[in-house]
């Protein structure tokens, strides 16, 4: 049997057991995926120790993303995100990738979401650090706009083509702009959006990090913008997917993870 499974402190309300282990009973794979909860300074010895055990993969999260570079080698794109969500254990050495970078990019390709021109990424903390890098790589030009524009700037400085600024430069940003990404924290749990309704337009692909709600304030101006909306599931669904591809070797079932990841939001 292989052994997959997250390790981050908290953990408990994870939807990537149900999500992958309905993706190795669509494939008939004889796997589990097991939650962990090490200790908020022990994110280094969790991945030794999983080595020791024979653990075929893990998906990191918070706190533990950037404490798990040391124990693991990052691929070039996880190394300069500095940030690790995804560890492989089948060669010599863990290998770290970050998925959250890619399963933004995946999102919107699932929704023919052209990937040239302009995105606009709205957030520079560790989500907006991950999508700039992963549009970036995915070859669009990044517009980072954050609440604190320092924090823009100095993410818009290690991104390719990119540049930061403040949160009042959106409307600007936006008018000539084909994709936005939502990676604040703002719309979680409250019926509030980071971006004036009246900046939107529908040449737009916009996607929500955030995905409770499912239908964030954003995404219901972007729709009546007449934009083309991707809600956070996608991405959460898609950083799984790549995990699942890159430890199992097989394409995903992408329907069946995306309908069990559905059914529990
Ligand atoms: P994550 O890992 O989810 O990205 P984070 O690193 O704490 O979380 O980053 C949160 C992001 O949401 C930051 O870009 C933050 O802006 P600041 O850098 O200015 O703090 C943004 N954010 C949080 N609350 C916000 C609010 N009320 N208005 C605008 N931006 C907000």
């Amino acid at each position: 049997m292989d052994v997959y499974g997250l390790i981050g402190n908290p953990v408990g309300h994870s939807l990537s057991p149900p999500m992958h282990e309905a993706g190795y009973e669509a494939l008939g794979l004889d796997a589990r995926y097991v939650t962990f909860e090490p200790a908020a300074d022990s994110g280094a010895d969790a991945i030794d120790a999983a080595k020791t055990l024979g653990i075929d993969g893990l998906n990191v999260t918070i706190p533990f993303k950037q404490d798990v570079l040391d124990a693991v080698d990052p691929a070039p794109l996880a190394e300069r995100i500095g940030a690790v969500n995804t560890v492989d254990f089948t060669g010599e050495t863990p290998t770290g990738y970050n998925t959250d970078a890619v399963g933004a990019v995946r999102a919107l390709r699932h929704h023919d979401v052209a990937l040239s021109g302009t995105a606009v990424v709205v957030g520079a903390g560790g989500a907006g650090r991950a999508v700039a890098f992963g549009l970036a790589d995915a070859g669009l030009s990044v517009r980072i706009a954050n609440r604190t524009e320092s924090k823009a700037d100095g993410l818009a400085d290690e991104v390719p083509d990119a540049s930061g600024h403040g949160l009042d430069s959106l409307p600007d940003l936006l008018a000539d702009a084909d994709i936005l990404v939502n990676c604040t924290s703002v719309g979680m749990d409250e019926d509030a959006t980071p971006v004036p309704a009246d900046a939107l337009h529908g040449d737009l692909a916009v996607l929500d990090a955030v995905y409770t709600p499912i239908e964030t304030r954003l995404l219901q101006d972007a729709a009546a913008a007449g934009a083309t909306t991707v809600d956070g599931a996608w991405m959460l669904l898609y950083q799984g997917v790549e995990a699942f591809e890159r430890w199992t070797g097989e394409d995903a079932p992408v329907d069946r993870m995306n309908s069990q990841l559905r059914e529990r939001l």
